[in-house]
């Protein structure tokens, strides 16, 4: 679908799109258009339930003396200031109708406010627009025609144009990232394992990412015996993927923000095996790497003036003759040793590696993880936010404000020494699960347990990284949850003049 900005003038075909205020209030567009067709508008509202709240939608079809085939009124209820995750959503909810309605071409009147950013309005429900198109149907050979999207060209009419593209452009940017970590995350285990994420995440050099990728041999010479503990019933080898994005020269000698994500490509359980239903959801385990590489994509995307580190531990969790045991000792990178009671607590162990690494090589201003860790967090919190543990304030409240700006909303869990207390081991000097209550925070403690005193955040986004329903710029699957809300924090926090 191409995206483009013009002039406001009234186009000759297709749909027209313009907005209506609570009490069926048009806006100047619709007015105009309303008298142009001889009151269409005015009896379509009157003949429907459509009053104008926000984003209520209705179709007018083939109103007369117009040349338009069609007019979608969209709700805006008081507009007032308002935030701009509001007017994203305008936007995917106008693209969602326009699909459903099978229309190819559409031009949408955008409101100029009196001293408001008419240029960022336009701007973000093109954005909007753009987030809800993503479809992932390459595997789809035999879909047709009329099942397919639609729509191939949305212009967004606008008092000057080229300003509004140019607040379009970093965003559009952003839009990338997540429909590559959507794309990672949606495909099969059989396609995605660590040596193909590896691939995958090594074609941001393009952009100017400088990627390693780090092999088994080189872990197991570092001593991440953790991680490799995980990978060793697979035939598939583990990978650490280690992205740099240095976008400020200037902070050259200042340390570096860290990401890292759990990037288990098919989380079976191992030993301790999953129950055979909806085993198939496990291929996006591996959710917590794909928004880390998504991130570094936006950043070096919209060329971010931040030094930002991204590590993803790959590894797939399979039983085998050669798998890890309930009841291994392994010793971890850090020295400390972890008895495996449960070999599907395997996130905590790839990442604890990892965290460990990140410090010890980066020494970075802090480190903020994301993983697909617990069933418990889904208990706890749904599908509606996820978890956010953390042994910083600030950086706990900076996230959680940058969620809501981007609605990606984060819920604070605690952290403390009780809980720590349950990961106890009497065979090493720790386990690496607590037991039934409180799991997801047990496996928050753990964790913890390899970070050296920095400022650490841990995202649980096991229940927000696949969706089982269409949100307005979030169509059902993949998500992508997080790569807008690190890439907001970034911009709030980390970024240099
Ligand atoms: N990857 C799972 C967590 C998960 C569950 C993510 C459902 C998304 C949806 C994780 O590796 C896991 O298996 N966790 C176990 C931990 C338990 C063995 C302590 C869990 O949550 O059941
Ligand atoms: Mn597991
Ligand atoms: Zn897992």
């Amino acid at each position: 679908m191409k995206i483009s900005f013009a002039a406001p003038r009234m186009p000759r075909s297709g749909t027209v799109v313009c907005a209506a205020m609570e009490g069926r209030k048009l806006s100047p567009a619709g007015l105009q258009i309303d008298k142009d067709s001889g009151g269409a508008l005015r009896r379509a509202m009157e003949a429907s339930r459509f009053t104008g709240k926000s984003d209520e939608t209705l179709m007018v079809l083939a109103p007369a003396n117009l040349d338009v085939s069609r007019v979608l009124l969209v709700g805006v209820g008081t507009p007032r200031a308002g935030e701009r995750s509001v007017r994203q959503n305008r936007g995917g909810i106008v693209l969602a109708a326009l699909n459903a309605a099978g229309e190819q071409n559409a031009a949408f009147f955008v409101n100029a406010f009196k001293g408001k950013d008419t240029a960022l309005a336009a701007a973000d429900l093109a954005y909007g627009a753009r987030l809800r198109s993503y479809r992932f149907d390459k595997y789809r050979t035999k879909e047709k025609p009329e099942h397919k999207p639609s729509l191939k060209e949305l212009t967004f009419l606008v008092d000057g144009p080229k300003a509004a593209e140019r607040e379009f452009e970093p965003l559009e940017k952003i839009a990338e990232a997540v429909f590559f970590t959507r794309d990672l995350v949606s495909e099969p285990a059989n396609v995605i394992y660590p040596e193909t994420l590896a691939q995958e995440a090594k074609k941001l050099a393009s952009l100017g990412v400088e990627v390693e990728v780090l092999d088994e041999k080189q872990m197991k010479t570092l001593g991440m015996n953790m991680l490799l503990g995980v990978a060793q019933g697979s035939a598939r080898p583990a990978r650490l993927v280690v992205m740099q994005w240095k976008g400020n020269p200037r902070a050259r000698n200042k340390a570096p923000v860290a990401f890292l994500g759990k990037g288990v490509t098919f989380d079976t359980g191992g030993i301790s095996i999953k129950g055979a239903a909806g085993m198939e959801d496990m291929k996006w385990d591996m959710g917590g790497a794909g928004v880390v590489i998504g991130l570094m994509k936006a950043l070096a995307g919209r060329k971010a003036r931040v030094n930002a580190v991204g590590i993803c531990g790959c590894v797939e969790n399979m039983p085998s003759g050669t798998a890890q045991r309930p009841g291994d000792i392994v010793k971890s990178m850090s020295g400390q040793t972890v008895e495996v009671i449960n070999t599907d607590a395997e996130g905590r162990l790839v990442l604890g590696d990892a965290l460990w690494y990140c410090q010890d090589r980066f020494k970075p201003q802090f480190m903020i993880n994301l993983a697909t860790l617990t069933g418990a967090i889904i208990v706890a919190l749904g599908h509606e936010q996820a978890g956010i543990f953390s042994n910083n304030d600030q950086l706990a409240d900076r996230l959680i404000a940058a969620g809501k700006s981007v609605d990606e909303k984060l819920w604070r869990m605690p952290l403390g020494d009780g809980y720590d207390r349950m990961i106890d081991s009497d065979a090493a000097d720790m386990k690496n699960i607590g037991g039934r209550d409180a799991g997801s925070i047990t496996a928050a403690q753990f964790l913890q347990r390899f970070v050296n005193g920095l400022p650490w955040a841990h995202l649980d986004i096991a229940g927000t990284t696949w969706s089982k329903k269409d949100a307005p710029t979030v169509p059902k699957g993949a998500t992508a949850f997080g790569v807008r809300l690190l890439d907001r924090f970034v911009a709030d926090h980390c970024e240099g003049k």
